[in-house]
């Protein structure tokens, strides 16, 4: 799945820089200049102190519709992300009120009973407009077979800010720990079947959802709507257009009424508070996927190279700089997922070397694996505990991450503090 997002990407890119991209915000020579600014605005960050985000008052969030509690959720910029010890004790999944917010700008507050999806584009039968598409209401698509699918979303910087605190690569953007990330119980409607219904021509390539929150401005630049492009393939594979979320009616914040989920890509493709579906017999482009989420910096061209899976990655169920009883046995938990399929094996080092952790079985083959590993801190002090976990394509996390400028695809093996008293 995610070596076909990797290839779709590269493919795209190629036609982008041939000069086929269209669309308002995707000029190439445009986006090519955005990225020089970027890599020098950069360049500039890189020089100076990193800056504190002055933190919104605790538990609120103008732009966050959720509460925040501080036990919970980091509020991070305009996203939130979850505490670790807020899985401690928990099931497989990560329950709706501290599931993590990644928002470019704000949570819309959309009425479910004029909200509708608007398919439009060549890629449909009679080619409707966007001032005249084919429309479905959430009725309707409460009408259509219904499909679930336990699925993990993951922003493609989380864990960025350990570029920059464990490997001194200074690294810009959204400083997420290892928070931003989350296993749901998604229900919907597969993609495919809305698509179909439409009138889905057999020559459509691509698939892009809009979202209906407020346009992205960076840089002095409106980007617009936040918009991301699927390949018909994937979009007629395991898509859903999801209106629950383990149980519940969609949360505001992850996409009330209704949202994509394309389980394996990177959360970015997942687009939220979906409205516009453009369905097209041409390849389609935006800003995100030309000029976020690629890799730029050393080792990589001037425009970028593509963001393929999410890498492998391990995190503890504890908060940082744990306080922990010495001398007594703890059950250490924790959990890995990987974007190019499941875990196979876990290990953990308390200080004398790597040994297996136990996984638990319930959740072999799943989005992520759940461990758990036995230690008795010999004696008061400070510690670090470490979790590397291996997939089943053999990728272990390495001891450090390779950088990039935008500083994407943390895999490092985090170095976690633990104070035994
Ligand atoms: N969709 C819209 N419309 N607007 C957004 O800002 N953020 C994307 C994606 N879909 C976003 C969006 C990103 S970068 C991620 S990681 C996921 O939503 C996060 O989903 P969540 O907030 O439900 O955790």
């Amino acid at each position: 799945m995610s070596h076909a997002e990797a290839d779709h990407d590269t493919r795209r890119s190629r036609q982008w820089l041939a000069g086929e991209a269209r669309g308002a915000g995707v000029d190439r020579d445009r986006l090519l200049e955005l990225g020089a600014a970027m890599a020098a605005l950069t360049a500039a960050a890189d020089e100076r102190e990193p800056v504190a985000v002055a933190p919104a008052p605790v538990g609120v969030d103008p732009g966050i519709a959720k509460p925040l509690p501080p036990d919970l959720l980091r509020p991070l910029d305009t996203n939130a992300e979850m505490r670790w010890t807020a899985l401690a004790g928990q099931g497989y999944v990560v329950p709706n009120d501290r599931f993590f917010v990644r928002n470019h700008t704000v949570t819309p507050h959309l009425d479910a009973d004029t909200w509708r999806l608007r398919l439009f584009g060549t890629g449909l039968r009679g080619a409707p407009t966007r001032d005249a598409p084919v429309e479905f209401g959430l009725d309707d698509l409460r009408r259509l077979p219904a499909e679930e699918s336990t699925a993990l979303l993951e922003c493609a910087g989380n864990g960025r800010r350990y570029f920059a605190e464990q490997q001194d690569d200074p690294a810009p953007g959204v400083a997420w720990g290892l928070g931003g990330v989350g296993v749901a119980r998604w229900r919907g409607v597969r993609l495919g079947t809305v698509l179909r219904l439409a009138g889905l021509r057999d020559d459509a390539v691509d698939v892009m959802p809009e979202g209906l929150d407020p346009d992205y401005v960076t840089g002095g630049v409106n980007l617009g709507r936040v918009r991301r492009p699927l390949p018909i393939a994937k979009a007629l594979d395991d898509v859903l257009l999801a209106y629950e979320m383990n149980g519940e009616p969609l949360p505001a914040d992850h996409g009330f009424p209704v949202r994509v989920v394309v389980p394996g890509w990177i959360g970015i493709s997942s687009i939220k508070w979906v409205g516009p579906v453009e369905v097209s017999t041409t390849p389609l482009f935006s800003p995100w996927n030309t000029r976020f989420y690629r890799m730029f910096g050393p080792g990589h061209p001037a425009e970028g190279t593509v963001l393929g899976a999410q890498p492998v990655k391990s995190a503890f169920e504890l908060a940082w700089d744990a306080r922990v009883p010495a001398g007594a046995e703890l059950l250490l938990r924790g959990r890995s997922w990987s974007g190019n399929g499941p875990i196979d094996r876990v290990e953990v080092d308390t200080g004398d070397g790597w040994r297996p952790a136990d996984l638990v079985a319930a959740d072999r083959g799943g989005p992520w694996q759940r461990w758990t590993a036995r230690w008795r801190p010999p004696a008061p002090g400070r510690y670090t505990v470490r979790a590397r976990a291996t997939d089943t394509t053999g990728t272990t996390q390495p001891d450090r991450a390779t950088p990039n400028t935008l500083a994407y695809l943390f895999d490092g093996i985090v170095h976690h503090p633990i104070t035994a008293l």
